[in-house]
């Protein structure tokens, strides 16, 4: 099993990890991002969806679920904050999205993770202090383990505020 731990020093930091991480991705792939209120979790998504080529911006879904953007691939945007109950999760109907052909990237999936399936990419945010984060990114399955080792790989983690306030 691949792991990747990694600091971000600040959120447009957490947004070109995000970028590089939407870059190397492929139809159906599930990104599992786990952390507490404020750590980042839609600042990476932010980057995910620029790695995606999605122009539109990114913010907490509060009300709304899930939500799909269009780029590279579909985004769907999945928030299982205001869900606390399994049987509310499992009416979501959330297989759509995880056997779809878009990039599935889910906030508090921890609430979630037995409707899971077995691959997946996990990641967990932890606060550092006001500006700083680590993430522990972990692979479950050949092809995120792939996906990791290129992420390791990547030199680009050049700080930069191009999308910080679209
Ligand atoms: N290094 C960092 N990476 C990401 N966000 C940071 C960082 N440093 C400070 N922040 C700030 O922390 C906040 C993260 O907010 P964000 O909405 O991404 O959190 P979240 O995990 O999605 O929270 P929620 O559980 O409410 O959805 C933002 O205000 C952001 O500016
Ligand atoms: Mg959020």
């Amino acid at each position: 099993m691949e792991r990747f731990d990694i600091i971000s020093n600040n959120p447009p930091q957490t947004q070109q990890l995000g970028k590089n991480i939407g870059r190397l991705t492929l139809p159906g792939d599930i990104l599992l991002l786990v952390g507490n209120l404020g750590a980042g979790k839609t600042c990476l998504t932010q980057g995910i969806a620029y790695g995606l080529d999605i122009d539109e911006y990114i913010s907490s879904p509060s009300f709304v679920l899930i939500r799909e953007f269009s780029g590279r691939l579909p985004l769907y945007h999945i928030d299982l904050y205001r869900l606390d109950l399994p049987e509310e999760i499992a009416t979501l109907g959330l297989d759509d999205y995880l056997y779809g052909s878009g990039v599935c990237v889910i906030e508090w999936a921890e609430k979630g993770l037995n409707l899971m399936p077995s691959d997946f990419m996990l990641i967990r945010i932890n606060y550092l202090d006001d500006i700083k984060r680590s993430f522990e990114l972990e692979a479950k399955g050949t092809h995120y383990n792939k996906m990791l080792k290129e992420l390791k790989a990547e030199k680009t983690y050049v700080p930069s505020n191009r999308h910080l306030n679209r």
